[in-house]
């Protein structure tokens, strides 16, 4: 969603933090904006749509000053126009702000009364109004801020720059992440690490409700009463190079490729080095005795945690209630004593996925979750955190996240089961071998990709796709769906290969390409049943199988990519890979934004 980044400086600020804005592009947007104080007055520049517009326009109307403001924005409330993006400013103060003002309207009703003419439509320039008059009733620019902030309800980010203040930025945190780097003689403000890996890899994470005040010499946080309070700086190990996209055309292709790097990372977190067990870090909670675990998550992250429904349920025998976080959140679910309450976010940042976690907090849940930024809220306010390894995530559409995940959740299943007696010695090593093996099996699938292009060739006129599958396969067909959906704007539906005769059979002719996610394990044979009624009905089947399973319906398909052999435990790890690289090269095909979809953001810190 929107990023934000300031900077108090010695050089010339508009060239940084447009370069800022570039390393935030990542997270979504569709307009942009920055300012900056040119002999102690508020400049500005805005434009809609995407970065080089800004530049264009910065290069045409160049502004000077060495501290500045900018931003890149997704639309909420108003279109992605020239006037509705940030910076948003009056006389007094410029402001860059991320996430919902809930009570704008009350308040532009309050200023609106006061004589406050607005130019926009959206919910932030109230907050540039309401610290502006404060600043007109005598308060300083700290003063005015910090009582502004108390009148903001919701869940924001913001930086405020004030007009003939030099050398002061302020920034407020309440739910979405704020961070400041520190560097020498240069102060930063940013939405997250990467947008400052080039200028400083130290960084401090401001915490919920903090207030802080940025100059060119250090900085000074506040909780939220205005008390003066000590944030720690830490490195980042996020560096320039990592958020590179390397000999690659595209981050999505390089975080594809990454995978067996990253699910090695991920794996030796958990794998004991000298039994090859797998053991996961000391946690508050007797897993023998848990009664339920509810899995809570958005988008693939969600999917994620579908298949380790099926893992848990089959080799753990215990009951698991999964849901996506915007519905869970308001449903006001009864949860059991004695339950695990376990989230998976990439960012750890998804506002449904905090909220959720905090209503099982409320009912005496045990948190437990699954991320991948170690400083990110769900993983601060979690019981116990499980850390996928797999680095920056920059393109759009969750690849290495999405592997990494379930090879994290693949480590809690057997963990799990081994806790309650439900697997043999036996058994339990031949699943931890299986998926020890996982990285090297999906670099044998990454082998595929040439016969991926070929076959997207054809899709890239249709209309409608259908993904499926069985079992744990079944939410590999949704996340190939999702995948496709969001990076190539086809129509695609997963479903269930059993549930096809109960509507989506109707779609079928030789116009729908149909997906069929198919290792040859136990749920073979039915899957060939469903693949059969295709066939009865013209359906061009892509079939995703094995050798054996290509040898028994592969004469059914029009065509189909051959997966290694491997157990059916972590089939879904692998058989995420092709459906990753389908969606990949449809997209290169059709010309789509692969790694900025249109309307989509990575970090979702809106509800
Ligand atoms: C957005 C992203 C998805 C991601 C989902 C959940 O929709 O575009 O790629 O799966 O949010 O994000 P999280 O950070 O919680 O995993």
């Amino acid at each position: 969603m929107c990023g934000i980044i300031g900077i108090v400086g010695v050089k010339p600020v508009a060239s940084l933090l447009i370069d800022g804005l570039k390393r935030l592009e990542y997270r979504g947007y569709d307009s942009a904006g920055i300012a900056t104080l040119e002999g102690g007055k508020l400049a500005r520049r805005r434009a809609p749509g995407k970065l080089f517009n800004l530049e264009k326009l910065v290069d045409e109307q160049p502004i000077g000053g060495t501290i500045g403001i900018g931003h890149t924005r997704w639309a909420t409330h108003g279109a992605p126009s020239e006037n509705n993006a940030h910076p948003h400013a009056t006389a007094e103060v410029a402001i860059v702000h991320n996430g919902i003002i809930e009570n704008f309207r009350e308040l532009k009703r309050e200023l609106e009364a006061a004589g406050r003419v607005f130019t926009s439509d959206t919910d932030t320039e109230i907050v540039a109004h309401l610290v502006s008059l404060y600043i007109g009733q005598g308060m300083s620019p700290r003063h005015a801020a910090a009582t502004a902030f108390k009148r903001l309800q919701g869940a924001f980010s913001l930086v405020l720059m004030f007009s003939g203040v030099e050398d002061l930025l302020i920034g407020a945190r309440r739910g979405t992440p704020l961070a400041v780097g520190v560097g020498t003689g240069e102060m930063y403000l940013a939405s997250d690490a990467i947008a400052l890996a080039p200028y400083t890899s130290s960084i401090c994470y401001l915490a919920d409700g903090d207030w802080v005040e940025i100059t060119r010499d250090g900085f000074k946080v506040y909780d939220v009463d205005d008390q003066p309070v000590e944030r720690a700086v830490r490195q980042s190990h996020v560096t320039g190079a990592m958020i590179g996209k390397g000999n690659f055309s595209h981050f999505m292709q390089k975080e594809i490729y990454e995978q067996t790097e990253a699910l090695t990372d991920t794996l030796n977190a958990f794998v004991h080095p000298s039994t090859g067990h797998i053991a996961l870090p000391e946690m508050d909670v007797d897993f023998a005795s848990l009664s339920r675990i509810t899995i809570i998550a958005c988008g693939t992250a969600y999917l994620a945690g579908f298949v380790a429904k099926y893992w848990l349920e089959r080799i753990a025998r215990i009951p698991v209630e999964i849901d996506i976080a915007s519905e869970f959140r308001y449903r006001e679910a009864p949860l059991p004593e004695k339950g695990l309450a376990l989230f998976i976010s990439q960012s750890g940042e998804t506002l449904d996925t905090l909220e959720a976690l905090r209503y099982c907090r409320r009912q005496g849940q045990y948190i437990l979750s699954i991320v991948n930024v170690p400083e990110s809220t769900i993983a601060r306010e979690s019981d116990s955190v499980l850390y996928t390894l797999a680095g920056p995530e920059i393109g759009v559409a969750s690849t290495k996240a999405f592997t990494t995940q379930l090879s994290v959740l693949a480590c809690l299943a057997i963990a799990i089961a081994r806790a309650r007696k439900t697997v043999s010695t036996e058994d339990e090593n031949r699943l931890a071998l299986a998926l020890r093996d996982a990285p090297s099996r999906i670099a044998q699938v990454l082998h595929l990709e040439e016969q991926v292009r070929d076959l997207t060739r054809r899709f890239t006129d249709v209309r409608d796709v259908l993904y499926l599958g069985r079992g744990s396969s079944y939410p590999i067909a949704l996340e190939g769906a999702l995948k496709l959906k969001e990076i190539s704007y086809i129509h695609a539906e997963g479903y269930a290969a059993g549930e096809l005769k109960h509507g989506p059979i109707a779609l079928i002719d030789e116009s729908v390409p149909v997906v069929v996610v198919a290792p040859h394990d136990a749920l073979f044979e039915k899957v060939a049943s469903n693949v059969q009624e295709v066939a009865a009905r013209g359906g061009r089947i892509i079939l995703i199988s094995d050798k054996k399973g290509i040898e028994t319906i592969g004469s059914l398909a029009t065509a189909t990519l051959e997966m290694p052999e491997i157990d059916g435990f972590v089939a879904p790890i692998l058989y995420a890979v092709p459906v990753q690289l389908l969606a990949y090269h449809t997209a290169v095909h059709k010309g789509t934004d692969v790694d900025q979809p249109r309307n989509l953001a990575k970090s979702v810190t809106v509800e």
